[in-house]
């Protein structure tokens, strides 16, 4: 190994450094960040560590923050090195998503992962906050969206499902739910602030929208006999009164948070309702439109032009890609990293948040051995293996990476943390670590000894001890896992 990587990784920092040599530096600070891009310049800091103490320099008080961060984590660990740290970010936007609609978990808990972010160098959190299984941000405009959907019968998500998706109301003692209010929303957003974290919001539409037409049917599709479509899935892209809801909703929404990005969902539209529905129908006719699909391609660039005269950008799922991608719109790529691939050839944006390497919700080990969750095995040493910048992508258009927590199956803070501690570790490392200095052995030991950190500040996390070889070998298929295991028997 290479004497500086070997001198990064033997400090216990999770995100490794860029630089970190056992001597004093000789180079000014100004000149050592001159090169970096403005947005590295902004987070960057060095700390020198003399007899004891540390003296840390940056351009801004985020590179002071960033460095008291890594100063927290060396204390923390019992760790005082000698020499001097120099460091900044890979990429600029290295985010967690947290989904409030499947299960909602409430302010302190969004508090204490933000204080997790922070430690780990990450700067968006991304909330998902509304969808079929409840609305939980407040509306002043059109309060039936809480009022009659951010409570439902079930504890669970598929409690809900199995249930016939019945909401009900806050006074009702077998509800289960609950929503943000305005001034929580302000805090929230003013805490994240403090500690130089984003919230980029997201109201999802059109799909994933079942809540808003219960509580609004005025969004419904309209069958030909005049019938609503009621329970639908989509929201109708043909019918002003959508717009009117989405506009003044986001207006709200723009108001509470100041992030340069407001995301709009745009994912899994099943558009069964809309080649029926006499609204957008007529919507089609005028627009000279001959597939319903383009009827997602015009809520979503009526949606952008709105969030843009408001001096906002739209990120949305790469479904966007289908449709033709708005000037200015994110792509957001998780359908592995194909969305993300093709955002790159466009010249658009993007965010990599593939299903393959950053879905949390997914298993984190043998299902025999976990509770239940979704999809295949994305194991810490897998998650850690990501390179979000393929062969060929454009390093220009990467904005960062991001991880992903869908809560269907995920019912309670603990299990949350438990699905995000360590793995949250390795994505923080992808995304400020230069990809030179990753090294899984080492950070598997770094991650191991933060672990104990977070347990000790009351993170309910995964244990790492319990570790199958399986997990451990960075196998990612189940189907490979079996056949593994096979052979390890055979033999
Ligand atoms: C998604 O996972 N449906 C974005
Ligand atoms: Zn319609």
């Amino acid at each position: 190994m290479r004497l500086l990587l070997t001198l990064v990784l033997a400090l216990g920092l999770i995100p490794a450094p860029v630089e970190y040599s056992p001597e004093k530096s000789h180079v000014c600070f100004k000149k050592a960040v001159a090169s970096l891009e403005p947005w590295q310049r902004q987070e960057a800091y060095r700390i020198s560590f003399t007899k004891g103490r540390a003296k840390i320099e940056a351009l801004t008080p985020e590179g002071r923050f960033r460095a008291g961060k890594t100063l927290e984590q060396l204390k923390a660990l019992g760790e005082l090195p000698t020499g001097t740290i120099f460091d900044y970010p890979r990429l600029r936007y290295r985010g967690l998503m947290i989904d409030e609609s499947r299960s909602f978990k409430g302010l302190d808990f969004l508090k204490k992962q933000i204080d997790a972010m922070a430690l780990l160098k990450l700067n968006v959190l991304h909330l998902h906050l509304d969808d079929s299984a409840g609305w939980r941000i407040e509306s002043e405009a059109y309060p039936f969206l809480t009022g009659k959907t951010a409570f439902r019968k079930g504890r669970t998500y598929h409690e809900w499902e199995a249930g016939k998706y019945q909401f009900t109301t806050a006074d009702d003692p077998e509800g289960y739910g609950g929503y943000y209010t305005r001034e929580e929303l302000k805090e929230l957003v003013a805490y994240a602030a403090e500690r130089y974290i984003t919230v980029i919001p997201e109201i999802e539409m059109p799909g994933h929208s079942m809540e808003v037409g219960y509580a609004y049917p005025e969004v419904l599709c309209v069958l030909p006999d005049g019938r609503l479509h009621t329970g639908a899935w989509d929201l109708c892209p043909g019918n002003e009164a959508t717009y009117k809801l989405l506009e003044a909703v986001l207006t709200e929404v723009m108001d509470i948070f100041p992030s340069p990005f407001i995301h709009i969902g745009g994912d899994e539209a099943t558009m069964k309702t809309w080649s029926q529905c006499v609204n957008c129908r007529s919507r089609m006719e005028e627009e000279g439109y001959t597939d319903v699909k383009q009827l997602q391609g015009y809520l979503v660039r009526r949606i952008e032009a709105f969030v843009r005269s408001h001096g906002r950008r739209i990120i949305g799922w790469d479904e966007i890609l289908e449709t033709g991608v708005p000037e200015g719109a994110v792509v957001q790529s998780w359908r592995g990293v194909e969305g993300g691939r093709k955002a790159s050839e466009g010249g658009y944006d993007y965010i990599m948040s593939p299903n393959s390497h950053c879905y949390y919700n997914y298993y984190q080990d043998l299902i025999r051995k976990e509770p239940k969750a979704v999809g295949e095995l994305v194991s810490l040493r897998f998650t850690y293996g990501y390179e979000p910048l393929g062969e060929g992508m454009d390093p220009e258009h990467l904005l960062g990476v991001q991880a992903n927590l869908w809560t269907e199956l995920i019912p309670t803070p603990e299990h949350a943390e438990y699905m995000l501690y360590p793995r949250l570790f390795a994505l923080a490392e992808t995304a400020w670590t230069p990809a030179a200095n990753k090294e899984y052995k080492g950070f598997r030991k770094r991650a191991r000894r933060l672990l104990d950190v977070f347990r000790e500040r009351g993170y309910n996390t995964f244990d790492m001890d319990t570790e199958s070889e399986l997990a451990l070998s960075g196998f990612q298929r189940f189907e490979q896992l079996e056949q593994y295991k096979a052979n390890e028997t055979a033999h």
